[in-house]
């Protein structure tokens, strides 16, 4: 027999707070003759191999006796992010729950229920405080942290060894070694070989791709956290000048149009050096059908000469839209998603990393992904995004940063004419605070 859960009217639900209500947490099965399943529409990733949405969201169905419509959303997550603005911009009820990166709480957050009202008062227990407190806006709790991600760099371990390089550490090395590698491999009759992928297309990929190599070079973080615009400086200019430089000689000119899945496909068929990409290319990259199986190794990023590794913060958490008409069952999906089972069978399937800190410490977690450990440094070590510092504003911010960096990359603008247009125009951005 389905599990069922009570239906009640919604201002009952709101009384239940932290009681009965919390029943519901996990489709907890309550015989009651009031009974009704719902269907609940949730907007995931692209439904591709690397998106684990549905099969938790069918799960959920199944053990709650309820149904779900899963609604594929683009893997741009600029796109995403219109999309999402058009549909909530219309107080449409069609999607109830949705996936929200880590920089849009403070762009969504008047379109999303406070979850805090439907969960039981310890729901976000375990869950790494920051994350709780950027889901946090105007102490309204909007988003359940599910997974979190911190840019990393894949390379070819097999052909450093080859040739006789080392892992770079620093992006100069990447160019040389690059250029080297991807030169002899063309010799050697593999005519699609590049140096090194990355995502260069304009949308938010690129701003976390450039705020790696601004940052790294000791050129800041566009704004900084007291809301200052830092990114006119020499640092930043040369490291956008740098990564010019690797379109049509070690990247290919595609990577202007590249988003993660393009590039973690060269990588994947045997075609790069090195990739800058997001941990969940390690367990498909290691995966059945891939050709660089076995093959490949993880580490931090590059730095400038002047800078350190920095890696961009990422993670998407589990939001409940406003005009949702089951809100009680669409927090009760957000918070099956984000549990820990389910969060650890993310991590050991799919090498995503949880958003619970004991999950690092968790055996299975750690034997599947060697490198959990470390990426529990490198993710403690992030970048972020200057989403909280610049609020509402975050989505102008960040289209600025990746217009012009795309401009720089197609040989537009160069690096210092870029990064001074760029002050002008977020200066007048945030004129009147952010
Ligand atoms: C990853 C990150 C997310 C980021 C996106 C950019 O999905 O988790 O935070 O915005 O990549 O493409």
């Amino acid at each position: 027999m389905p599990n069922l859960v009570i239906s009640l009217p919604r201002p009952a639900m709101h009384l239940l707070k932290g009681g009965a209500g919390a029943l519901l947490l996990g489709g907890a099965a309550l015989a009651t003759p009031q009974v009704l399943a719902e269907e609940i529409a949730i907007a995931c990733g692209a439904g591709d191999s690397s998106d684990y949405c549905p099969a938790l969201a069918q799960q959920w169905a199944d053990k709650t006796g309820n149904s779900v419509k899963v609604i594929s959303t683009p893997n741009d997550g600029t796109e995403k992010l219109s999309l999402y603005q058009q549909l909530l911009g219309s107080q449409s009820s069609d999607i109830d729950v949705m996936l929200v990166d880590i920089v849009w709480p403070g762009l969504l957050d008047d379109h999303l229920v406070d979850l805090s009202e439907y969960l039981p008062a310890d729901a976000t227990e375990g869950f790494f405080p920051a994350l709780v407190d950027n889901n946090t806006i105007d102490g309204r709790l909007v988003a359940m942290p599910w997974y979190t991600d911190a840019g990393v760099l894949y390379y070819r371990k097999d052909l450093l060894e080859k040739y006789g390089h080392e892992v770079p550490k620093t992006w100069r090395e990447l160019t040389e070694t690059a250029t080297e590698i991807q030169a002899a491999e063309r010799e050697a009759g593999n005519d699609d070989f590049w140096g090194f992928s990355f995502q260069g297309r304009a949308y938010e990929g690129l701003t976390c791709n450039a705020l790696e190599w601004v940052a790294s070079h000791g050129g800041g973080t566009i704004v900084d956290g007291e809301g200052e615009v830092t990114i006119d400086n020499p640092q930043a200019a040369a490291a956008l000048d740098l990564a010019a430089s690797w379109v049509g000689t070690i990247a290919p000119e595609g990577a202007l149009n590249h988003t993660e899945e393009e590039t973690r496909g060269i990588f994947q068929s045997g075609n790069a050096l090195f990739l800058r990409n997001w941990p969940y290319v390690w367990s498909l990259a290691n995966g059945e059908g891939s050709e660089v199986a076995g093959k490949i190794g993880m580490a931090s990023l590059p730095h400038g000469p002047e800078g350190e590794a920095k890696a961009t913060l990422g993670g998407w958490n589990v939001a409940v839209s406003r005009y949702s008409e089951h809100p009680a069952l669409a927090a009760d999906l957000a918070a099956y998603i984000t549990a820990e089972p389910q969060q650890k069978a993310h991590a050991v399937k799919m090498g995503r990393n949880p958003t619970i800190e004991s999950l690092y410490q968790d055996e299975d977690v750690l034997a599947s992904n060697p490198s959990m450990n470390d990426l529990y440094e490198t993710l403690t070590n992030g970048v972020p995004r200057p989403a909280s510092v610049t609020g509402d504003a975050y989505a102008r911010v960040s289209n600025a940063f990746f217009n012009r960096t795309h401009q720089v990359l197609s040989g537009e603008l160069d690096g210092a004419g870029a990064v001074q247009q760029l002050s002008r125009e977020l200066e007048r951005l945030g004129r009147r605070g952010w």
